[in-house]
């Protein structure tokens, strides 16, 4: 059924404060430099090419010959690093492949990252993500030390709301349950009933057993869910800066040009985007669904780096890439992931009581069962 309503800030007299986006990254503290690990060589060696040339297999199909060498002595230095600092390295499916597969412990969407968190034995953990990703890390792991390469990797999703307009819309509408997409900050996640991920929207709002939801900040995710339940869905303005691009004429044309060609997309897509697509999911249902049916030919609608992690995997599947990137995601590089290692930087940390709130949110949602 089509969403009951659709809210934002103007849509209150009182506008609250919304998280920007950070603007600057933490500088190195004196006694963070004191502290910090020596610079490793970076050359690239015989013993440099040796050690990684298993690590090169896996992306010799996207990543050229000729660009290895600039890469591999710092994937080198990382993976020494990270076992000497004893961390662990989680990074989302829009990572680009260097990192994915050569650096990376687990990958994931963010359900699945947010499993995996719960579970990290290493004291550090290195999240290659974006902002919230780190912060969902560091909620469900208050004891760790989590680090994030650069904490200006934002989310216009979870920069389009604050915990202040949750309180404002529990005004306008009492009684009824809020679930959050883990693309929002602690803040927001501290305010609501439940979270929810791309790859259990649905069944986070319908296992909430209630008449009437609201869902946020995603308008587009909601307008998705609302389209495969009963339950009537109350909106929020935001919208991912990167999948509210694709339009269903790019669709069509993609199509008309290939009527045999497969098209796959994620649900933060406008509903004119996902009604044109053969498949709708998660980035992790993306990745499954492509390793079941092994097209020949695939269109995938989302970040563009996942394109090319699955064609490192499948080289046979030809994947159409429409290069949508996430500015967010690609602030995370190689050199600035060494860096988090040699300083420990840059910590996320969450005011306990905002955290101990969020956590509720977060661990209902991972216990739902299926
Ligand atoms: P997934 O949970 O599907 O990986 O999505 C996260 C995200 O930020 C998509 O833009
Ligand atoms: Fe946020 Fe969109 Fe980037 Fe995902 S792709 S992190 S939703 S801005």
């Amino acid at each position: 059924m089509p969403i009951a309503g659709i809210y934002g800030p103007d849509d209150f007299r009182k506008s609250a404060q919304r998280r920007p986006n950070a603007q600057a990254r933490t500088p190195v503290s004196p006694a963070g430099r004191a502290a910090a690990w020596p610079m490793p060589q970076l050359e690239w060696t015989p013993e440099v090419e040796r050690a990684t040339a298993h690590l090169y297999e896996r992306v010799k199909s996207v990543i050229p010959p000729v660009e290895w060498p600039l890469m591999a002595p710092t994937i080198k230095a990382i993976n020494e690093l990270k076992q000497e600092r004893n961390a662990v390295i989680l990074a989302h499916n829009y990572q680009t492949p260097e990192i994915f597969h050569c650096v990376a412990d687990i990958g994931g969407d963010s359900l699945q990252l947010a499993i995996e968190a719960t579970k990290v034995k290493s004291d550090i953990i290195v999240q290659c993500g974006v902002h919230f990703m780190a912060e969902t890390s560091k909620i469900l792991n208050p004891q760790k030390t989590v680090l994030i390469p650069d904490s200006r990797a934002g989310c216009s999703l979870a920069s389009s709301i604050a915990g202040a307009d949750v309180r404002l819309l529990r005004e306008r509408f009492p009684g009824v349950p809020v679930v959050a997409y883990v693309n929002t900050s602690a803040d927001v996640k501290a305010e609501v009933d439940i979270c929810c991920t791309s790859s259990n929207a649905v069944q986070v709002v319908e296992s909430l057993h209630a008449p009437t939801v609201i869902f946020l900040p995603d308008q587009y995710l909601a307008k998705y869910v609302a389209s495969q339940t009963d339950v009537k869905i109350i909106a929020w303005k935001g919208a991912c800066e990167v999948h509210e691009r694709f339009t269903g004429e790019e669709l069509r044309a993609y199509r008309e040009a290939d009527p045999s060609v497969q098209i796959i997309a994620h649900p933060e897509c406008p509903p004119d985007v996902l009604a044109e697509a053969d498949f709708t999911g998660s980035t992790a249902h993306m990745i499954n669904w492509v390793r079941n049916k092994h097209p020949k030919r695939v269109v995938m609608i989302t970040e563009c780096s996942m394109a090319d992690n699955v064609m490192a995997e499948l080289p046979d599947v030809e994947i159409m890439r429409p290069c949508n990137l996430c500015p967010h995601m690609k602030r995370i590089t190689l050199a600035k992931i060494l860096d988090s290692l040699i300083y420990m930087r840059e910590e996320v940390t969450i005011d306990p009581a905002i955290a101990e709130k969020a956590r509720r949110s977060v661990e209902r949602m991972i216990n739902l069962k299926n």
